[in-house]
C-alpha cells in the first residue's frame, strides 16, 4: 500500500492541560476508500478535517459502521510502543464480517497506524496513565436507501491524546446492572465493535449516571441473569483473592484484547484465571459472603477499573472494602508497566516506534 502524505507545517505541539477521554484530536488524519472495482484505494495522510458525506450516505440509514480503539504509550526513553495492534486490526476485521463490510489488509492497517503515529509523535502524552488514543473506523459512503451491503466505504484514522478512561484514574467505579435493557443476544452483533451496541446503552447509561454509577453491567439478553460485560469494558471477579473469573466469550460478548492478555498475564504472575459462565445471584451471594473478594473491568481505556460498588436494583453492594484490592493493583502495574516499556514484555505483544534520538 502506498500511502500519500500530504505536506503539513511542522508545528510545535502544545498538549491540552486537560487532556480528558477523547476529546483533542491530532493535526492528521489517515484515510482510504473502497470500491468493488478498485477495492482499497487511494490511501493517505492529510490533515483532519470534517467529512463531507450525501445525506443519502447508507451510514446515515442503515448504520453500516465499524470501529475499534487501541493506544500508543511513551516511552521512558522516549520512543512509543503500540500494543498488540494487530488483535486489534483482526478484531476490526471480524466487526467488519459481521456488519458485511469488506476487510482490510492487517499488516497494511498496522502499518498505515504506524506512520500516522510516526508523524504525530509529538502528540504521545508522557504523564501517568495517558497515551494516544487510535481510533481506526471504516463507514459505508454509497448514496443509497436499500437495505444491502454499500457498495462503497471509507476507512479512517483519527488520534486523540488521552487521560485515563475514568477522571479519578485508578480509582473504584460504581457499576450499575442493567435490568430492563440487553445490550446484545448471541447472533446478534454484541460481538462486533459497531455504533448501534453503544447507541442501544445510551438510555441504561443514563439510569447509571443517575445512581451515581459510571457504566452499565450487562446481563445475557435471554434469561438476563448471566453476566456479560461492562459498557466499554470485559468484566472480571475474584474468588478468595486469587482465582480470576470472567464470562466465557458467547458471540454476545466484545473479544477484549485486554482481556485476552490478561487471561495470558494472570496465571504466570500466579492467579489462576477461568473462562466460564457466572450469573448475577453467584456475584451477589459471593460478595455477601465475602468469597468474590475484587471485580473488575478490563479494556482498552481504562485499562484495568476496579469496581467499588454494585447497583442492582434496589440493592447497593460493596465491593470488599470499597477499595482497589491487591490483584486489580498487581495486574494493572504489570500489564501497564509492560505497555509503556516500563517493564520486561515476554510476550512480544508491543511494538515500538523509534522516534527519539
Ligand atoms: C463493549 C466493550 N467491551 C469490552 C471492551 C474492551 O476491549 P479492549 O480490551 O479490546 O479495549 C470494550 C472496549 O473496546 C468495549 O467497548
Amino acid at each position: 500500500m502506498h500511502i500519500d502524505v500530504e505536506t503539513l507545517p511542522d508545528n510545535p505541539v502544545t498538549l491540552p492541560e486537560t487532556l480528558g477521554f477523547g476529546r483533542h484530536f491530532t493535526t492528521r488524519m489517515f484515510t482510504r476508500r473502497y470500491d468493488r472495482e478498485r477495492g482499497w484505494h487511494d490511501a493517505r495522510i492529510e490533515a483532519y478535517r470534517p467529512l463531507t458525506l450525501d445525506p443519502a450516505a447508507t451510514v446515515y440509514h442503515n448504520g453500516q459502521m465499524i470501529f475499534d480503539g487501541t493506544k500508543a504509550y511513551r516511552r521512558p526513553d522516549g520512543d512509543i510502543n503500540l500494543f498488540r495492534p494487530d488483535c486489534n486490526a483482526e478484531r476490526f476485521n471480524a466487526s467488519a464480517r459481521r456488519m458485511g463490510m469488506p476487510e482490510v489488509d492487517v499488516d497494511e492497517h498496522v502499518a498505515a497506524i504506524t506512520e500516522l503515529v510516526r508523524l504525530e509523535h509529538r502528540w504521545v502524552p508522557g504523564g501517568d496513565g495517558t497515551a494516544l488514543y487510535i481510533r481506526p473506523v471504516m463507514i459505508a459512503t454509497e448514496k443509497t436507501l436499500e437495505v444491502r451491503a454499500s457498495r462503497e466505504y471509507l476507512h479512517y484514522i483519527i488520534l486523540s491524546p488521552v487521560a485515563p478512561y475514568f477522571a479519578a484514574g485508578f480509582a473504584p467505579v460504581a457499576v450499575y446492572v442493567a435490568a430492563d435493557y440487553v445490550r446484545a443476544v448471541r447472533g446478534g452483533t454484541g460481538e462486533a465493535k459497531t455504533p448501534g451496541n453503544y447507541a442501544g446503552s445510551i438510555a441504561a447509561t443514563e439510569l447509571a449516571l443517575a445512581r451515581g454509577c459510571q457504566q452499565v453491567l450487562w446481563l445475557d439478553g435471554v434469561e438476563r441473569r448471566w453476566v456479560d460485560e461492562v459498557g466499554a469494558m470485559n468484566i472480571a471477579f475474584v474468588r478468595n483473592g486469587r482465582e480470576i473469573i470472567t464470562p466465557v466469550l458467547t458471540g454476545a460478548i466484545l473479544h477484549g484484547v485486554t482481556r485476552r492478555s490478561l487471561l495470558q498475564l494472570a496465571p504466570d504472575l500466579g492467579f489462576p484465571a477461568q473462562e466460564r459462565r457466572i450469573s448475577i445471584e453467584e456475584v451477589l451471594d459471593g460478595l455477601a459472603s465475602g468469597h468474590i473478594t475484587e471485580v473488575f473491568g478490563m479494556g482498552t481505556g481504562a485499562v484495568l477499573a476496579p469496581v467499588g460498588r454494585l447497583v442492582y436494583q434496589d440493592r447497593e453492594i460493596t465491593v470488599g472494602d470499597g477499595q482497589p484490592g491487591p490483584v486489580a493493583r498487581r495486574l494493572h502495574a504489570e500489564l501497564t508497566g509492560l505497555q509503556t516499556g516500563r517493564r520486561p514484555d515476554p510476550y512480544g505483544w508491543t511494538r515500538r516506534i523509534a522516534v527519539s534520538g
